[in-house]
């Protein structure tokens, strides 16, 4: 190495000597004020305070904030923020202490941006700010280390950072209240829209909040732990408290173990607080947990009145004895507008008024409620009873044999069962209902008649099935755009002639796809028959399909990660339905991504359901002679064997997922170095460790890594080559949902496509005779 110039020696030197005469200081005195390039470090170097630029510019004159970060972590982690507001442009700002204690930001021209506004009684006295080992950032008196006498420190002002011994919550002397105020993302600490803190109702409990509606409920805590997080439990490292009197009302933690590195977070990237730990072996941060946790932590997901639980599909029942407000809504899975009790009760009469008991629940939102930590159970039933807009109530504390009385009025919200957790919850019903068990799940669907359309209609609507109107060709027969004489638009599929179904056959298997009725399913309105022509009308869909906006560079931009990631969402849960949650269990076979339409709020709506059913023949089994589907998008089993079932629709998902992240067709061989197809060049990348390099570079700006990789990570599980090692779609969406960890994907057989085309593997002399994105019908040697 060639040896350095002199003045770079004396420079760095220079630096040296800077940050060592800096290193031992943690405080800010009247005569020692800190300019941007210095830092206070804590006496026992756990923090450190100074200015910094956020995200990975290094241009220190731009956006300049002063904070605090750990010291003794090399990833630079800020805790706390001060100008979160109001960032510095350039490197000649100062932080410094007044006279009467004010910690005062001034940048070069001596405008103020940020000051702490403390005030103080005090008349004599020499304040200094001080950087404690805690990472709290304190104004006192110089000769005062009494906690209780700062003026000032930075733990009743939060970031987005919970640390040990930090106070969350009320003091209601002083009306302070702390809670914590998530960055608007990674490089931007100005404060965001995810917030969390304390509720103080009557029986006050911990909440976030996306703006200001409520996002995620905690929950009031149990004598243990909040109501909805079980995961506190048990924990020999952290030690939490939760204080609760006419002073103060607030949720701390300690770390009894002094060399753990631990902090929670909200982040709202992903909208969630998340517990980091550092781990000194990989030098990283690990999150051991994130909340909300899963698909029931939305907030009232289901509804006054109604339940969630997580492993049941729907997710959503009203408690026994109530009945869904809106049965229309409630069977396409809009539960929000909840259930209503479903037989007569009358309060306090006897014989008609009673109280069900309800097992691991999370109790209710506590707006409405009111706490007694002395009564007994009894006692609290008592006082449920005799008022009638009292509806449920529970012991507030549930260590031991429990005790202490939290009673609710007015609608239930929030309600869910939480696994190995929760406590009981007594709800009001009446006394017919008590005992008893409701199915709740299974009702609903009312028998209506399928609309049949006048023939003649449909041929005016359609201008005579002229090609103008034709809107695209699809498996089962074309597809025509045409408005009736009520100004409503329809599609049409004008199926071909080869099905030799029946009339009533067909009618009604029409029937039962106007009763499937999903927001993310096309809606069937109805039929047409003449003679042997059979015609299915649609509602029409004004923004075409997936394919069209994904598959185009010019309408690829129009789809951004978050409208990739809601029209993925909406596919899983209409395949859902579809699936599982309809009662009739329907596999699609032929799942892709012109069969997704869209509407004009660009929501995902599965098409062609029950058409294999309507047209196909062997139905019933999962065995038939004659393959549907698209090239492309098959599961080998189905391919090869003509073996379908509901995994061979996951495989389809699959692909569809890996599509829509990637913005590449599976079929379109050429868009890949080495031959490969989306399957196989997806796989090569997970292999690698670089899936990153799958994703659309249309969405490379908006795109949120970690989504993005879950989604290539969930795809790459539902093409595994095994059908029963793929998950259901009840679990593709808790994975999509949630942030536990995935399995490890096993190698898909994506050389499906090659042994397709070379036709030497295939079982039948049957060569494939179709164009990529046709949908093909093979006849097997069956
Ligand atoms: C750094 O940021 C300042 C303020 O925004 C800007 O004036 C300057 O050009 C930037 N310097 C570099 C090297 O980007
Ligand atoms: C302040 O910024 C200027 C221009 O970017 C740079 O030359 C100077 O070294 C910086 N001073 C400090 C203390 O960082
Ligand atoms: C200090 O007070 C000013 C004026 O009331 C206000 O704009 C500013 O946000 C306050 N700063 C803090 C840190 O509370
Ligand atoms: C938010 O979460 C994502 C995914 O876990 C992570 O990559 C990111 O760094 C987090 N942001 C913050 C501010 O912690
Ligand atoms: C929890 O921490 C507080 C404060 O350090 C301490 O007073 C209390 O004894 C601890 N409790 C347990 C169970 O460790
Ligand atoms: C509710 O009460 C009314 C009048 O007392 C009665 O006609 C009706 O059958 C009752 N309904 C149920 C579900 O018990
Ligand atoms: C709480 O219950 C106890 C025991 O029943 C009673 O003595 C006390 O007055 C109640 N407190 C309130 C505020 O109702
Ligand atoms: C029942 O409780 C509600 C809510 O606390 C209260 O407003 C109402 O006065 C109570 N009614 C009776 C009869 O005590
Ligand atoms: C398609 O959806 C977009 C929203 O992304 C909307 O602005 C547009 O109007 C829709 N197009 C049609 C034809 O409805
Ligand atoms: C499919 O049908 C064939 C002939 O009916 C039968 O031999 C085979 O066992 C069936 N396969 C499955 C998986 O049901």
């Amino acid at each position: 190495m060639a040896i350095l110039p002199p003045l770079t020696i004396v420079l760095s030197m220079l630096f040296f000597l800077n940050k060592a005469s800096n290193a031992t200081a943690d405080t800010i005195t009247q005569s020692q004020s800190l300019q941007d390039g210095e830092t206070l470090v804590s006496e026992g170097g756990s923090f450190e305070l100074g200015f910094f630029t956020p995200g990975s510019s290094t241009n220190n004159s731009a956006n300049r904030y002063i904070g605090i970060w750990y010291k003794n972590v090399p990833i630079r982690t800020v805790v706390w923020v001060a100008n979160r507001d109001n960032p510095i442009n350039d490197n000649s700002s100062v932080l410094s202490i007044t006279k009467d204690g004010q910690l005062l930001l001034l940048n070069g021209n001596n405008a103020v941006l940020w000051s702490t506004n403390a005030t103080t009684t005090k008349i004599s006295f020499t304040p200094v700010a001080q950087l404690l080992d805690t990472g709290n950032l304190v104004v006192r008196d110089e000769k005062d280390k009494n906690p209780e006498n700062y003026f000032w420190q930075s733990f009743d002002y939060p970031s987005d950072t919970f640390l040990p011994g930090m106070k969350l919550g009320w003091d209601f002397r002083t009306g302070l209240n702390r809670r914590l105020t998530a960055w608007r993302n990674w490089d931007d600490p100005s404060p965001g829209d995810y917030t969390s803190g304390m509720e103080p109702n009557n029986n006050p409990e911990t909440m976030t909040w996306k703006g200001s509606k409520k996002y995620y409920r905690i929950g009031p805590f149990d004598g243990i732990e909040f109501s909805g997080s079980p995961s506190l439990k048990y924990n020999l490292i952290i030690n939490y408290t939760y204080v609760f009197n006419k002073n103060e009302l607030y949720t701390a933690y300690f770390i009894n173990d002094k060399s753990v590195i631990s902090r929670i977070v909200l982040n709202q990237t992903i909208y969630a607080q998340q517990r980091w730990t550092w781990d000194k072996d990989s030098e990283s941060w690990r999150s051991s947990n994130s909340l909300p946790g899963d698909y029931c932590d939305d907030y009232n997901l289901c509804g006054a009145f109604g339940m969630c639980v997580v492993n049941q599909s729907p997710v959503c029942r009203c408690l026994d004895g109530f009945k869904a407000k809106s049965p229309e809504s409630w069977n396409v899975m809009d539960w929000s507008q909840g259930c209503v009790r479903s037989g007569n009760w009358s309060c306090r009469e006897n014989g008609k008024d009673g109280f069900v008991k309800f097992s691991n629940m999370k109790v209710p939102d506590t707006t409405r409620s009111w706490l007694n930590e002395s009564m007994t159970l009894e006692d609290c039933r008592a006082k449920c009873f005799e008022n009638c807009s009292c509806t449920a109530f529970a012991n507030s504390d549930i260590r031991g044999e429990g005790s202490g009385c939290a009673i609710w009025f007015g609608d239930l919200l929030d309600l869910r069962q939480i696994q190995n957790g929760g406590q009981d919850l007594y709800v009001r019903q009446p006394v017919s209902q008590t005992g008893t068990k409701h199915n709740n799940d299974d009702k609903i669907i009312e028998d209506f008649e399928v609309p049949l359309l006048d023939f003649a209609l449909i041929v005016e609507a359609t201008n005579d099935f002229s090609s103008n109107n034709k809107l695209g060709e699809g498996g089962f027969g074309p597809v025509y755009k045409g408005i009736l004489p009520d100004k409503q638009e329809i599609a049409v599929k004008r199926l071909s002639r080869t099905s030799n179904q029946g009339l009533n056959e067909f009618m009604n298997e029409v029937k039962l796809c106007t009763k499937l009725q999903h927001r993310n399913l096309v809606k069937v309105l109805g039929c047409s028959i003449r003679q042997d022509e059979k015609l299915l009308v649609y509602e029409y869909m004004p923004n075409r399909s997936l394919d069209f906006f994904l598959f185009d560079p010019t309408q690829a931009k129009q789809l951004d990660w978050s409208k990739r990631l809601f029209i993925i969402n909406g596919i899983a849960r209409g395949l859902l339905y579809l699936h599982q949650d309809s009662r009739l269990r329907i596999i699609h076979r032929d799942l892709k991504a012109s069969n997704i339409l869209l509407d004009n709020e660009m929501n995902p709506k599965i098409s062609d359901f029950g058409l294999a059913r309507l047209c196909g023949s062997n139905q019933n089994e999962g065995n038939t002679s004659k393959v549907v589907g698209t090239y492309g998008y098959m599961a080998p089993e189905y391919a090869f064997d003509g073996i379908f079932s509901i995994k061979s629709d996951v495989f389809s998902f699959g692909i569809l997922l890996l599509e829509i992240v990637s913005g590449k067709k599976n079929s379109g061989i050429s868009h890949f170095d080495n031959n490969n197809n989306l399957i196989a060049h997806a796989w090569r990348l997970w292999k690698e460790g670089n899936p990153i390099q799958l994703i659309d570079s249309y969405i490379e700006d908006s795109c949120i890594l970690y989504e993005a990789l879950r989604c290539i990570h969930v795809g790459l599980l539902c093409v595994q080559h095994r059908p029963n090692e793929r998950p259901n779609m009840a679990t593709v969406i808790m994975m999509l949902s949630n942030q536990n960890p995935l399995p490890e994907p096993k190698e898909p057989n994506f050389l499906i496509e090659k042994i397709l085309i070379d036709g030497e593997t295939y079982s039948t002399k049957e060569k494939l005779s179709t164009t990529n994105e046709l949908t093909i019908s093979i006849l097997s040697p069956r």
